[in-house]
């Protein structure tokens, strides 16, 4: 009796240990503490396709993040834009350099282009998610669904200039002052979607 006691004890304890550190979300840790606001990030950021870039680019708002699902999601958006921000900015810069070949203007254009559309989709989505939070129910998925195809419209435009850089293999120098970038910002673009998809649905 007082064995099978312990012994369901102990498994209701291993149940909810093991339970704990499946959620994503840890909870009940005081607000302002920004060592569990940098492991709430770091949990969150363990579902993401680039858990790196992901740490990296949020850590530095833990102690507005804090612990809650939703100020990381609008958090890695703003990231996200301000990325996108600072690439057309790079972008801008290298299209005034001389010497540029045909080509090479024409991919810079194309991507400036591209990056247009990119931070407008991303923008659409904060008006979605703001959307999304304020519905319940079909419409709440219906926000959530619109929201990430925003954020992937935006992921697209990044592969697409990355593309067209693929296309043409000639392109050395530039492509080296502009691909690692573009593909940051699609890993920032990806990892946002995951947390949209993971912890949309989390309170707080
Ligand atoms: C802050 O959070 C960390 C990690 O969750 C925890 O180890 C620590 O005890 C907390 N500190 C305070 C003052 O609550
Ligand atoms: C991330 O996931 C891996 C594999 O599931 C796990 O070993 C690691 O402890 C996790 N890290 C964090 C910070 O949750
Ligand atoms: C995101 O940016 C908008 C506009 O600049 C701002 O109003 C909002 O508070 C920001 N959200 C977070 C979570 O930082
Ligand atoms: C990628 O993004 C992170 C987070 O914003 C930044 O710290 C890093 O410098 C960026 N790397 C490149 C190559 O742009």
């Amino acid at each position: 009796m007082a064995n099978s006691f312990i012994v369901s004890l102990l498994l209701s304890i291993l149940y909810i240990a093991s339970a704990s550190s499946q959620s994503a979300a840890p909870v009940g840790s005081p607000a302002g503490n920004t060592t569990s606001a940098q492991e709430f990030i770091k949990v969150s950021c363990n579902v993401t396709t680039d858990p790196t870039i992901c740490v990296d680019s949020l850590s530095p708002y833990a102690s507005s993040i804090q612990e809650s699902p939703r100020r990381l999601i609008f958090t890695a958006v703003n990231v996200s834009l301000a990325n996108i921000q600072s690439t057309m900015t790079l972008v801008d810069n290298l299209k005034k350099m001389k010497g540029l070949t045909f080509i090479e203007s024409g991919l810079l254009s194309s991507c400036a282009e591209m990056f247009v559309l990119g931070l407008r989709d991303l923008t659409t989505s904060r008006g979605q998610l703001d959307d999304m939070y304020k519905s319940k129910g079909p419409d709440f998925k219906q926000h959530f669904e619109e929201a990430k195809t925003s954020i992937g419209g935006a992921e697209y435009n990044f592969f697409f200039c990355n593309y067209e850089f693929d296309q043409r293999k000639e392109v050395v120098k530039l492509r080296a002052l502009v691909i690692p970038t573009v593909v940051n910002v699609s890993h920032i673009l990806s990892n946002t979607i995951d947390l949209v998809d993971k912890f949309a649905n989390a309170t707080g």
